[in-house]
């Protein structure tokens, strides 16, 4: 009915309306669900949740397997953050996120003249933080776990030695990074060989699946000591790397307080710094709830101009008051206040753009495939786990350990490498995001979820850069005020403003042609943008059943039982 009636409403695009809305509801499972970036996670989710695990082993499952079947994102060479609430409504909050090697400074990318070398925090060693995963899962699993540990790794250590199937998308994409791996891994890696490949080849990682047999027998030491952190300072020497024994063995995933508030009755949960998602998210929300969006209808006029206004004020935020908050006094309760957030909106104008500030940022580059990954896990009990991992860009630094078959991450170009200098998202920051040792970089990963009534509603997380939380936002907004279910609002098309550069980039299909003109007479500049976010949610129904949101602009499925 909502789907005829906004259709109807923009009769000229009936057919992008109709794109993204579902023939039938999708499948609901009683039991449990996983979404994730790749089917073979996501069974191997399923089936630790059959064999009676709960979601956070589940997730750990989840996280290795997918550092072996989604290399471009899943990974032990990067960080993440994990948001969890149990069946009791108890939360908590997980910063695995990468921390500056001890050796780090703030200049460390800038040449003679002061200017950022912008290679140097993207490719290569030094531009590697220091990995946050291992440690990562070993607490989540050693407060949450049920299942023991190394079977929750063997199913990524099976993957890693008998090889799996690549996608027809995996296969163009690591084709079109052949000289990039070749150039940083002069030793050979499973990544690169003579043919190229096609959809239906096996992987086979025999050297990741030996590191990852170390992990499941030894935990943390199997990864942080011994001879995995030989191949790691190894790699670091052969390159400009700066990674020492001492900052793995001193690296620790650290428990934070979520950050929580609400939105038209209902309690949204999310990470806290060092991410600037929930953050963001909130604040977002809080800016625009004010307004009636459902009344006005899906990106309809008035809708896209109130929630272009709220990103833009919410990201100029974001560049100046966000950082770590063990480094950096973060205004947490000013930003997510819903006075502060309304009172930012008061100058809006429904008949013209507002401005950005004419600081240069330079322009938001194309995504070049840049890769995280999220998934949402729902388990038996009513248990759930939304987490974001990254190692930044897509294969991240593309330097695989050599010896020990992972990719590292490139997360150090999340700092801000110089005040006002763009980052490959074309974010900006300053003092609170600038280079410390032991420090961590800022993010905008935006694992989150929702209650309704008290009771578990939605667990929702993407990846995309500087998008995830205008995806997440936006995902919120397609369920709790235009009615779409979990499918829907996952493949409905999404837009993006984050206040520099000053302009909406928009999918094709995410704003009507009339919308667009009207949009363009009040001065908003609109950009054409490939794939916005790969957002993989669960939405929990009304009779408690489980409904699956799973990405179509990746492969990702959603398996439940
Ligand atoms: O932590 C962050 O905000 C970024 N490193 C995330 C990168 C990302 O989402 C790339 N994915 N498409």
């Amino acid at each position: 009915m909502l789907q005829q009636l906004l259709c109807l409403s923009v009769g000229a695009v009936l057919i992008s309306c109709n794109a993204f809305r579902q023939e039938k509801l999708p499948r609901a499972y009683r039991n449990g669900l996983v979404v994730t970036a790749h089917p073979e996670a996501s069974n191997v989710g399923l089936q630790i949740l059959k064999a009676g695990g709960n979601a956070v082993d589940a997730a750990v499952a989840v996280q290795f397997a997918l550092a072996v079947v989604y290399p471009n994102a899943g990974n032990i060479g990067g960080g993440g953050f994990m948001v969890y609430r149990d069946v009791d409504g108890e939360f908590a909050a997980l910063d695995f996120r990468e921390a500056a090697p001890a050796a780090a400074n703030r200049d460390m990318y800038l040449d003679e003249s002061g200017n950022p070398i912008v290679d140097l925090s993207l490719r290569g060693q030094l531009a590697s933080g220091v990995p946050g995963v291992v440690d990562g899962m070993v607490r989540a699993h050693e407060r949450f776990g049920k299942l023991d540990w190394a079977a929750l790794v063997k199913p990524a250590v099976d993957l890693a030695q008998k090889g799996f199937p690549l996608t027809a998308m995996q296969a163009r994409e690591l084709n079109s990074r052949k000289e990039s791996f070749t150039k940083y891994n002069p030793l050979g890696t499973a990544f690169v060989r003579e043919v190229e490949w096609t959809e239906g080849d096996t992987l086979v990682q025999p050297e990741l699946a030996h590191t990852l047999s170390l992990i499941a027998e030894r935990k943390r030491a199997g990864f942080y000591e011994g001879e995995v952190a030989d191949r790691i300072v190894e790699e670091m020497n052969r390159g400009n790397g700066i990674i020492s024994y001492d900052d793995l063995k001193r690296y620790e995933a650290k428990w934070r307080e979520p950050v929580a508030s609400t939105y038209r009755g209902y309690r949204v949960v999310s990470m806290p710094p060092p991410s600037s998602g929930g953050i963001a998210l909130i604040s977002m929300l809080k800016s625009v709830e004010a307004f009636p969006l459902s009344r006005w209808g899906f990106q309809q006029d008035s809708t896209m101009r109130v929630m272009i206004e709220a990103e833009r004020r919410v990201y100029a935020d974001r560049a100046t008051h966000l950082g770590d908050p063990d480094f950096y006094d973060v205004p947490q309760d000013m930003l997510i206040d819903s006075a502060y957030n309304a009172d930012r909106m008061r100058n809006m104008s429904f008949s013209h753009a507002s401005f950005s500030s004419d600081i240069h940022a330079g322009s938001l580059p194309q995504p070049e495939h840049e890769e995280t990954t999220h998934f949402s896990i729902v388990d038996q009990e009513g248990n759930a786990v939304s987490l974001t991992t990254t190692i930044n860009g897509s294969y991240g630094s593309h330097v695989v350990v050599a010896g020990a078959g992972f990719l590292l991450n490139n997360e150090m170009d999340d700092f801000s490498v110089k005040p006002g200098a763009p980052n490959m998202y074309g974010l900006i920051g300053g003092t609170a995001n600038a280079i410390e040792p032991g420090k961590r970089m800022l993010s905008s990963m935006t694992p989150t979820i929702l209650e309704k009534d008290g009771e578990l509603f939605l667990v929702v997380g993407t990846p995309g850069g500087s998008t995830i939380m205008t995806s997440v936002f936006q995902t919120i907004l397609n369920v709790v005020d235009f009615g779409m279910n979990m499918q829907e609002a996952v493949s409905a098309p999404r837009f993006h403003h984050q206040w520099l550069p000053d302009e909406v980039a928009a999918e094709k299909e995410a704003i009507d042609p009339a919308v667009r003109r009207s949009l363009s007479g009040s001065g908003y500049k609109l950009v054409d943008r490939s794939a916005i976010g790969r957002v993989d949610a669960i939405l929990v129904l009304p009779d408690g059943s489980l409904q699956g949101g799973a990405d179509p602009r990746g492969d990702d499925k959603a398996m439940g039982y």
